[in-house]
């Protein structure tokens, strides 16, 4: 089985797209892009600012514009932003030459890993759980339409993440194709 063109991380924030990104690039020997980062370069403005200046929707339409262009980009891994799966005109872009991964994490490691963070603005809440709930609830059936593949992560460390990644996206071993078998179609 050959690699595919691009691998597309989708998931809620914390869910650790940019970290498990970063090292499936570095396993497979593709480039890394965070669509946020890109953005940032971009715009030569942090997240916090776009959404400060231009509103949440200044901030979405940069992100469908990221999206369109990078997804012609091949042999890169992108991590996208939480909120990337919302327009619909965006899931072309996500799912052209691409193998769509889905980070499913519980609400739980959501809160926990993104509880001191200052740069996601949708979460400088009161409560912010309430936030990751109510995004879960919508976007948790667009994430699970989108991809081809479910990794679960959580009680897994990144590289284990990985580890499982590489061996479904590109299972050289009777071993690994057993393994596929036993867990299932698009389960990990
Ligand atoms: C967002 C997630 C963020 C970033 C922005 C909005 C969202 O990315 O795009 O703050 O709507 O869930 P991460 O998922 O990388 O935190």
């Amino acid at each position: 089985m050959s690699l595919p063109k691009r691998v597309v991380f989708i998931g809620p924030m914390g869910a650790g797209k940019s970290t498990i990104g970063r090292m499936l690039a570095k396993e497979i020997g593709y480039r890394f892009l965070d669509s946020d980062r890109v953005i940032e370069d971009r715009c030569g403005a942090n997240i916090p600012w776009i959404f400060d200046v231009e509103g949440e929707e200044g901030f979405r339409q940069r992100e469908s514009a990221m999206l369109e262009e990078l997804s012609h980009e091949h042999q890169t891994v992108l991590a996208t932003g939480g909120g990337a799966v919302m327009r619909p005109e965006n899931h072309k872009a996500l799912k052209h030459d691409a193998l769509v991964v889905y980070l499913k994490t519980s609400l739980e490691q959501q809160v926990e890993r993104t509880r001191k963070d200052r740069n996601r603005p949708l979460l400088q809440t009161d409560n912010p759980e309430e936030v990751l709930r109510n995004l879960f609830a919508i976007r948790d059936p667009l994430y699970t339409q989108l991809a081809d593949i479910i990794m679960h992560t959580d009680r897994k460390s990144p590289r284990l993440v990985v580890r499982q990644l590489v061996n479904r996206i590109n299972p050289r071993t009777p071993r690994h194709k057993r393994q596929i078998r036993k867990e299932g179609r698009n389960h990990v």
